[in-house]
């Protein structure tokens, strides 16, 4: 991947400034650094190797050269989209899901609320920040990382939950700029739709675990329940052991199946 290359596959989107890095820290916060310098909305930062990039819960997110794709999207959110910021995520996670059944064929599922996972394994990760000075919002900055050859793959004793990447998945290679202009054509198609009751139908398809046991571990403790979908601002739906319904915000949570048969840190 290079910026030729790059270019050559997202001719065509509207993207307003591009920029290939062949080594960065994070994305997200190079990304940070351009809003910060008056950035538009789709300003497009993509690096080849991240040498200090971020997962949620201030987890480490490993990006070895020529392994993945890591990138990061300058977004200025819109009146209706600042009623749903917490949304931005899923959106990411759902484009991505789309991204590989179209180009790979592959059957992604988002676990809630935005991992994206093929059989049952972690693929790709993904953390929406955002920026606020005082009350106003200054950016959002949507960083996505999708594991694609072997050695992409974190440490066993790195992860928190199973990980995969596309090439095992498909048994073959694949064009990580090629990859790339999908999710990106997948989120500018489901953008404007963030927030419906369509958008939220849709995510409910990708959800992994759907009526199956799940725990959620979160800072106060972990809970058990029967995946019953998504609410309309984004948290999870669950059916308690009572039969009682809760919903459990996204935040400093985790989730995983209830019959945990996966190692785990
Ligand atoms: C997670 O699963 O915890 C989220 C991982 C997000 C990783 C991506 S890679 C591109 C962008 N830059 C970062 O530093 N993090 C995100």
């Amino acid at each position: 991947m290079n910026v030729n290359s790059l270019q050559v596959a997202l001719a065509g989107l509207p993207i307003p400034v591009m920029y290939f890095l062949d080594t960065v820290g994070s994305t997200n916060d190079f990304a940070e650094e351009l809003a910060k310098a008056g950035a538009p909305d789709f300003t497009l930062v993509v690096a080849d190797e991240q040498t200090r990039g971020r997962g949620r819960l201030n987890r480490r997110w490993t990006t070895p050269a020529g392994t993945a794709l890591a990138f990061s999207l300058v977004l200025h959110p819109n009146p209706a989209e600042m009623e749903n910021l917490g949304l931005f995520a899923p959106l990411c996670g759902m484009a991505v899901c789309q991204a590989l059944r179209e180009s790979c064929g592959l059957a992604a599922e988002v676990k809630w609320p935005n991992d994206v996972l093929i059989k049952r394994r972690k693929a790709c990760g993904v953390l929406v920040e955002a920026h606020w000075l005082g009350s106003e919002l200054q950016s959002v900055i949507a960083g996505i990382g999708l594991n694609v050859s072997l050695a992409s793959l974190p440490q066993a004793g790195e992860v928190l939950f199973p990980a995969t990447c596309v090439e095992e998945q498909l048994g073959r290679s694949v064009q990580r700029e090629a990859l790339l202009a999908v999710v990106l054509e997948a989120f500018l198609a489901e953008r404007p739709h963030t927030g419906s009751l369509a958008f939220l139908a849709k995510w409910e398809n990708w959800l992994a675990f759907m009526g199956e046991w799940v725990q959620v571990e979160g800072p106060t403790g972990a809970l058990n329940g029967r995946v019953l979908g998504v609410a309309a601002d984004g948290s999870l739906r669950l059916e308690t052991e009572t039969g009682a319904e809760i919903v459990v915000s996204v935040g400093d949570v985790r989730l995983r199946p209830a019959a945990n048969t996966f190692d785990s840190k």
